[in-house]
C-alpha cells in the first residue's frame, strides 16, 4: 500500500508557499542575507516546531517569511517545494502566497511575486508540474489593508487564479472581508477561504454565502451542522483538507479521530493536502501515509482524493480532462494488484 500511495498521481490544493520554508533553506536564506535567527541551528529550530493551537504556530511561521527577502529567495523557496512535488507525483498544485507578510515588513510586492511566478513557469517547463498562484488576505489585518494588497495586486491579476483569506480564524470571521471578495471576483479571481479549521461551521456558511467562494480550505469542522453536511455534499463544494496540520494543530487529538474518512463517506468533495509541510511533518506522500496508517482507506478511497482534487482544482476542461486521464491510466495498472 505505501509503494501504491508513493505512485498515486496527486493534485495538492492547498500548500502556502511560505509554509514550505526548511530550517535548512532559513538558515541558508538568513546568511545570505546577513539575519539572525532565534536559533543557532537547524536542529534546534526544528526542536521548536511544537504548537497549542493555530496561533501558537502564526507567531513562528511569520517570524520564519523573515528571511525572505529578494525576489531570488522567493524563487529559491519556491524550486524547493516544486522539487518536493516531483518527487511525490504531484501533477498539479494551486498554491497560496501571503503578500502582507512581506510587504508589511518593506518587501515590494512585485518582488514577491515575481520569485515566485518565474519558479511556477520554470516547473512547468522543466518538471512538466502544472500550477496556479492564489494570493491571501491575512484575516487579522483589517479590510482597508486587504484593499490596499488587492490595489498592488492589479498589475498581475493575469498571474492569479483566485484570492484566499488565512491567518487566525478565531475572532475574525469572514464578513470583515465581504466587500474586498465581491471585488477580487468581479475582477474575474475565484475564492476561497480558510474556514472551520479551529473555528465554527457558520465561518464554513459565512465564506460560501458572504465571500461566495468556490472551495472551503479545512472546513473540518462542518460535521457540527447536520445541516452544512447536506448542503456540501449537495452542492460538491470542494474542502482542502490538511491531515498532518490538523493533528499538529490539536484540530484532533490523534490522527485515528480525523473524520475526513467519514466526509468521504457522506459523499463530500474533501481532498488530500499539506499546509505547511516544513512545518507539520511532511508534504502529500507523508499525509496520505500518515492516513494509511491511522484509518488504513482503501485504495478506492486513496484514488478518490485525487479524483476529487482534479474536480475542485481551477483548471480548463482540457486540463482536468489530462489529469483524469493519468489518473485513470494509473488506477488501470495499478488498481487490482
Ligand atoms: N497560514 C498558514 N497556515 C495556515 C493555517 N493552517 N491556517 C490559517 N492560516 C494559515
Ligand atoms: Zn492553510
Amino acid at each position: 500500500m505505501e509503494d501504491f500511495i508513493r505512485r498515486l498521481p496527486k493534485v495538492e490544493l492547498h500548500l502556502h508557499i511560505e509554509g514550505s520554508l526548511e530550517p535548512e533553506l532559513m538558515f541558508e536564506l538568513a546568511e545570505r542575507n546577513g539575519i539572525t535567527l532565534p536559533y543557532a541551528n537547524v536542529q534546534e529550530a526544528r526542536a521548536a516546531y511544537h504548537f497549542n493551537d493555530l496561533q501558537s504556530f502564526l507567531d513562528i511561521y511569520y517570524q520564519g517569511a523573515n528571511v525572505l527577502i529578494t525576489e531570488r529567495d522567493f524563487f529559491d523557496l519556491t524550486w524547493a517545494y516544486l522539487m518536493r512535488c516531483k518527487a511525490d507525483n504531484v501533477m498539479h498544485t494551486e498554491i497560496f502566497f501571503d503578500p502582507q507578510t512581506h510587504t508589511d515588513r518593506g518587501i515590494a510586492f512585485d518582488t514577491v511575486i515575481n520569485g515566485i511566478y518565474h519558479a511556477l513557469r520554470q516547473g512547468e517547463k522543466e518538471l512538466g508540474i502544472t500550477s496556479k498562484l492564489i494570493m491571501c488576505f491575512l484575516r487579522h489585518l483589517s479590510e482597508e489593508a486587504a484593499f490596499e494588497t488587492l490595489e498592488q495586486a492589479k498589475p498581475h491579476l493575469h498571474r492569479l487564479i483566485a484570492v484566499g483569506l488565512d491567518s487566525s480564524e478565531l475572532g475574525h470571521p469572514p464578513e470583515k472581508f465581504t466587500r474586498v471578495f465581491a471585488e477580487a471576483r468581479a475582477l474575474g479571481l475565484k475564492a476561497v477561504a480558510h474556514a472551520g479549521e479551529e473555528g465554527p461551521a457558520s465561518n464554513i456558511w459565512d465564506a460560501i454565502r458572504l465571500l461566495h467562494v468556490n472551495r472551503i480550505d479545512h472546513g473540518v469542522q462542518c460535521v457540527q451542522d447536520p445541516t452544512l453536511m447536506i448542503e456540501l455534499a449537495e452542492t460538491r463544494m470542494p474542502l482542502t483538507v490538511c491531515p498532518l496540520s490538523n493533528i499538529k494543530l490539536r484540530v484532533f487529538d490523534r490522527m485515528e479521530d480525523h473524520n475526513i474518512l467519514n466526509l468521504l463517506d457522506e459523499g463530500l468533495c474533501v481532498t488530500v493536502n499539506s499546509d505547511d509541510p516544513a512545518f507539520f511533518g511532511g508534504y502529500m506522500n507523508d499525509n496520505f501515509l500518515a492516513l494509511n496508517q491511522a484509518l488504513s482507506p482503501n485504495k478506492a478511497q486513496l484514488v478518490q482524493f485525487t479524483r476529487n482534487a482534479i474536480e475542485a482544482a481551477f483548471l480548463t476542461d482540457d486540463e482536468r480532462h489530462q489529469l483524469l486521464q493519468n489518473l485513470d491510466d494509473f488506477w488501470a495498472s495499478h488498481g487490482i494488484h
